[in-house]
């Protein structure tokens, strides 16, 4: 079969590793790729979110399955786009329609979901302009530290964790004013959860699920976890304190409400869940839900998927996800993320490359990378992820600092205390 993964991101380019490897696949092709992908299928130069010119990719390669990397495209409707498109329709797309994508791509529209499944979360009110008064009295009832979120989508950016109440009514305001521009036309303030995070990852075609390996990831860009947050600059799987009573209370307490909803609610919804946890002295509860894998826990763990992957992608797209096989490497896997200078402020690209062929023992996948005249360029805040199976966490961490280290660009920083916590 044929097969074309939208993204361009380090999270993709590990999928596209991962699919390359089975046997289903003739073709496997990029919307837009990056340098790494390019090693491993064929780039297409069209933008995930253009729905027409996606259609012609399709048309034009004979695509049989499309597998969307991130949540633009998703809660922008291309699956709708597919369902309503003559041509399309029979053609499946790995990720929820519109509605069951406002999971991710409403704050608002998660917390009712959870509120109507008894799904464990944090306290919380959502406020616009008509009940602002309410948001008020809210904050001023809670303890610091006051958490306020934008309910749409706001490149990872839309959270603000704050320890005034002046400063919380003050951001408050500021966002219901446009501070996120139309993301934060509603807020979704909420009680803080103490503890420690956890992304665990669920493949669904709408019925049954299956797990996939946990990981953390460390979205700090200074070591201890200080600094502002980025797109995430390492992972670890397993996690150790996920233990099997933990993963069972996840499994219980919200996998399995989460896909009853589903079912219940009659979402379309044949994709990846993205749970976002927190470990609240023993109790899991959900910080967030995405409607995609997580990045750069992708990077990691996609090692740990011994089975065919794209048997997987196929149980969801046809609806017998149940019947498949899901066995996992019980190695650890991890990722570092090497990151151009500045970032997450500002930084520059196209900063020249070098040291690939001297990486032994590790994945490079590439995360914000082009291929230039002069040969690999930085293309992003995140540009390489480096990835390492080790007996334990320590031993994979090794390999990847090592690695890392032989990686070369104008600027390049990466965290070298990535599972410091664990
Ligand atoms: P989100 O975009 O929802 O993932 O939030 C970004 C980050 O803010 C999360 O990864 C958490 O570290 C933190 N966060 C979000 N909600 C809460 C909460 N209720 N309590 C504590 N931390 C939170
Ligand atoms: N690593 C967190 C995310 O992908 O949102």
């Amino acid at each position: 079969m044929n097969i074309l993964l939208l993204g361009s991101g380090g999270r993709e380019h590990a999928l596209a590793w991962k699919i390359s490897q089975s046997k289903k696949v003739d073709q496997l092709f990029i919307a837009p790729g990056n340098a790494g992908t390019a090693a491993v299928g064929t780039n297409l130069d069209v933008s995930a979110t253009n729905f027409p010119a996606v259609k012609d990719l399709v048309l034009q390669h004979n695509i049989n399955m499309v597998v969307v990397g991130p949540e633009v495209p998703l809660v922008e409707g291309i699956k709708d786009f597919f369902l309503q498109d003559n041509q399309l329709k029979n053609i499946p797309v790995i990720g929820p329609a519109k509605e069951g994508a406002q999971l991710e791509g409403s704050k608002d529209y998660a917390k009712e979901f959870m509120k109507r499944h008894n799904i464990p979360t944090a306290q919380y009110i959502s406020v616009n302009k008509n009940n602002l008064d309410q948001g008020m009295w809210f904050l001023k009832a809670m303890a610091p530290p006051y958490v306020l979120k934008a309910d749409g989508l706001a490149a990872g950016k839309g959270v603000l964790i704050l320890d005034s109440l002046a400063e919380a009514e003050e951001e408050l305001n500021a966002m219901l004013n446009g501070k996120f521009g139309d993301s934060s036309a509603t807020v979704v303030i909420e009680e803080f959860l103490a503890g420690i995070e956890l992304s665990v990852f669920v493949l669904t075609d709408g019925k049954s699920y299956k797990i996939l390996p946990e990981a953390k990831d460390y979205k700090r860009i200074g070591e201890g976890d200080t600094g502002l947050n980025t797109g995430g600059m390492g992972a670890v799987s397993p996690v150790p304190f996920a233990d099997k009573a933990f993963m069972d209370k996840i499994e219980t307490r919200i996998i399995q409400p989460t896909i009853k909803g589903i079912q219940e609610e009659k979402l379309d919804y044949t994709g990846f869940i993205f749970l976002g946890l927190i470990n609240c002295n023993g109790e899991p509860k959900v910080i967030e839900y995405n409607v995609r894998m997580g990045d750069p826990e992708t990077e990691a763990v996609m090692l740990r998927v011994k089975s065919d992957f794209v048997d997987l992608l196929e149980g969801m797209a046809e609806g017998n996800l149940e019947e498949k096989k899901l066995d996992i490497d019980e190695r650890a896997a991890v990722t570092v993320m090497l990151v151009s200078g500045g970032y997450p402020g500002a930084y520059e690209n196209g900063k020249t490359m070098s040291g690939f062929d001297q990486v032994k023992d590790s994945i490079l996948f590439h995360a914000g990378t082009k291929a230039a005249e002069a040969g690999v360029v930085t293309n992003g805040g995140r540009v390489i992820a480096v990835s390492s199976y080790g007996n334990n966490m320590h031993d994979a961490l090794k390999k990847s600092y090592e690695n890392a280290e032989k990686i070369s660009f104008e600027g390049a920083y990466y965290r070298k205390d990535i599972g410091f916590d664990l």
